[in-house]
């Protein structure tokens, strides 16, 4: 099939990659006139592995192309899929601004019949919206449909993710679209879920929002484990052992971040209040997540005592492993934060350093973990990026000015540190050997 994918962001460029691969002609259309010229030498504007190779494939053979014209990638498809960013009003309210450009765009080029898909995470009644734009706009009246299929793939892991998802969600409402979209996922494999354009909106922001709470909630109980001298760990594992909660998205740490959970957390609260409703239970989730932030600070503040002068090491910048993003990223609210307050930070991220360069001009930018412990006074891990789960800490030890380790990600065992000499700090983990019966 012939397919347009407008906007090559980390959803966009993944899905019209994908496609390709899979034997479709995809054109990619994006505004940016720069990131077009860089995916034609294929320079990939962010990172994401495989990708590269990825799309490598798809233009030689001949199956993917890129375009900055709209007029071009409305006349060549089949499917136009909007992927372009929703970013966040100060209010909170997810921002339509490009959604709404593009439906726009494509009612100005339409000749023919299209079905139009949102990519894009939107909130309910956004379809309807899309459909009334395209309507309006148009020069002459073709028939087309709007589609919801929402995206549910995780940076990091986002081929794999798109290639074998857990479902694919398909919000229609005509035979047609249903018919179109049910030919280019089949092959997937993967349970399909038909359902109409608002239920369709609706899943997504009621998963990641689900997600979230999931995580708020393990973190209140590691602020309780702290309090009581439980371990969370232990305790994620019990709970997690019961099928109907499961193991996933119960790791305690600094909180959750990444342009999705925060923002489409908000979006939900929002509309929900537009619809009526008072979603308190997501406000909560929303101010657990902040809290686990500033608390994270605190422990860094009461491990130093002054925290004016002395140096801070962090390992991990990016909103978590295998990516270069740092989108609302905890990682900018503490070391921010901490320079604020004097503190030299030293940095380290194995993908997020040029992202680092323009958002944190105050860091400095070190090679690898070894040169950020040197003369640290404390080691704050913020992502848990694998590379860090095998650091040589004896070396570390000499390096550091004092040895002390606070982990925002608990990925290290806490007694090996403690026999290594470290004063360390997880979130939620147990500080003090348990209490034994003589
Ligand atoms: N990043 C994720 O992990 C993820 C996962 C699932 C869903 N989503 C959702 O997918 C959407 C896209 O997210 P993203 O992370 O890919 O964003 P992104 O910022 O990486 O990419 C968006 C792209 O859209 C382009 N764009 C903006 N306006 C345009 C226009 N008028 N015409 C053509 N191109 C335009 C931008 O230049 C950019 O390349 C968002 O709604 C997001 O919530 C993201």
């Amino acid at each position: 099939m012939d397919i347009a994918v407008v906007g090559a962001g980390h959803v966009g460029l993944v899905t019209g990659a994908c496609f390709a691969d899979l034997g479709h002609r995809v054109l990619m259309m994006d505004n940016d006139a720069k990131r077009i010229a860089q995916l034609r030498r294929n320079q990939m504007p962010f990172y994401e592995p495989g990708l590269e190779e990825l799309v490598a494939r798809g233009v030689r053979e001949k199956r993917l192309r890129f375009t900055t014209s709209m007029k071009e990638a409305v006349k060549g498809s089949a499917i136009l899929f909007i992927a372009v960013g929703t970013p966040q009003k100060t209010n909170g309210e997810a921002d339509l601004t490009y959604v709404e450009a593009v439906a726009r765009s494509i009612s100005l080029h339409l000749d023919g019949y299209r079905l139009v898909v949102e990519k894009s995470t939107v909130p309910v009644q956004t379809g309807q919206w899309v459909a009334h734009t395209i309507r309006t706009y148009l020069k002459k009246k073709h028939a087309f449909d709007v589609a919801s299929n929402p995206e549910f793939l995780r940076e990091g892991t986002a081929i794999a993710d798109f290639m074998k998802p857990d479902r694919v969600v398909l919000g229609v409402e005509s035979q047609r679209a249903k018919e179109l979209l049910m030919r280019l996922y089949k092959p997937l494999g993967a349970p399909i879920l038909v359902t109409d354009i608002s239920s369709a909106e609706l899943i997504k922001h009621a998963s990641n929002s689900f997600l979230s709470m999931k995580i708020s909630f393990i973190n209140a109980v590691a602020q309780v484990c702290e309090r009581c001298g439980a371990d969370v760990a232990q305790v994620a594992e019990g709970m997690g052992l019961d099928g109907r909660i499961g193991r996933s998205f119960l790791n305690a740490g600094v909180g959750f971040g990444g342009f999705c959970f925060p923002k489409d957390l908000d979006a939900f609260i929002k509309i929900s209040e537009q619809l009526g409703y008072d979603f308190d239970l997501l406000k909560a989730v929303r101010g657990i997540n902040e809290y686990q932030k500033r608390s994270f600070i605190e422990k860094i503040r009461s491990a130093l005592w002054v925290v004016k002068g002395k140096q801070i090491g962090v390992l991990g910048l990016a909103f978590k492993p295998n990516t270069d993003d740092m989108r609302y990223a905890p990682s900018l609210d503490v070391i921010r934060s901490l320079l604020e307050e004097g503190a030299k930070v030293c940095v380290f991220d194995p993908q997020a350093m040029q992202e680092a360069s323009h958002l944190l001009p105050g860091a400095k930018l070190c090679k690898d973990a070894y040169e950020v412990a040197r003369g640290s006074d404390c080691l704050a891990i913020l992502t848990e990026w694998n590379e860090f789960k095998e650091l040589d800490f004896a070396r570390i030890k000499k390096l550091m000015r004092q040895p002390l380790v606070i982990d925002g990600r608990n990925i290290y065992d806490p007694s090996r540190m403690r026999a290594l000499g470290y004063r360390y700090l997880g979130v939620g983990r147990k500080q003090k050997e348990p209490l034994r019966r003589n």
